[in-house]
């Protein structure tokens, strides 16, 4: 996808499981005039139930296939928000897609203010039950390795949902306007 311009890139948001990366990134989409693509919704569309199901009928290993798959996919398209699961970047094929054919933003929340949000994640998020807090907690710094491949951080702690939503499409629209000046 190296002839695609940078202003068509589409735009993947990346980042532990319940930081907002699907709410931001419809708000960033809607900003953009882009359509919005969430990688769990397609998934489930495709299995015609929700994640927690897939997990328990298929296992995770047919998930984590399926969300290749779709993601590769999406990351061809140009002109789309895509939200991708907190798991999706543990997959190297994943990683490389999306850090070549996109512009990834890592949606970076602390700990600290992640915790608070447990209890509205757990019901839906299969990877999460049968843990306890300390083991959650692990989870959560075990991952932050695969999210610092990123092409731009955005630390959302304290932040509202239209505060980073701002700052990532006028983060974008400056990139755009340095990198490619006469594009439009
Ligand atoms: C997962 C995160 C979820 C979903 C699935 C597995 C993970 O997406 O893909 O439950 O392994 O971190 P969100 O990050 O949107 O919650």
């Amino acid at each position: 996808m190296n002839d695609v311009s940078l202003r068509e890139k589409s735009i993947v948001m990346i980042g532990f499981m319940g930081v907002g990366k699907t709410t931001i990134g419809k708000a960033v989409a809607k900003r953009l005039y882009r359509d919005f693509i969430d990688i769990d919704e397609e998934i489930e569309k495709k299995f015609n139930m929700p994640t927690s199901d897939i997990f328990k009928q298929y296992g995770e290993k047919t998930f984590r296939e399926t969300e290749k798959e779709i993601i590769i996919q999406s990351c061809k398209q140009k002109l789309k928000i895509i939200s991708v699961g907190g798991g999706a970047f543990l997959q190297e094929e994943i990683r490389n897609a999306c850090l070549s054919d996109c512009i990834v933003f890592f949606l970076d929340l602390s700990w600290d203010n992640w915790k608070e949000r447990i209890s509205l994640l757990i019901d839906s998020r299969p990877v999460l039950q049968g843990k306890n807090i300390e083991q959650i907690e692990e989870l959560f710094n075990e991952r932050q390795p695969i999210y610092s491949e990123h092409h731009s951080r955005v630390s959302t702690d304290n932040l509202v949902v239209d505060e980073v939503a701002d700052y990532i499409a006028e983060a974008l629209k400056t990139a755009w306007d340095i990198h490619e000046p006469n594009a439009g």
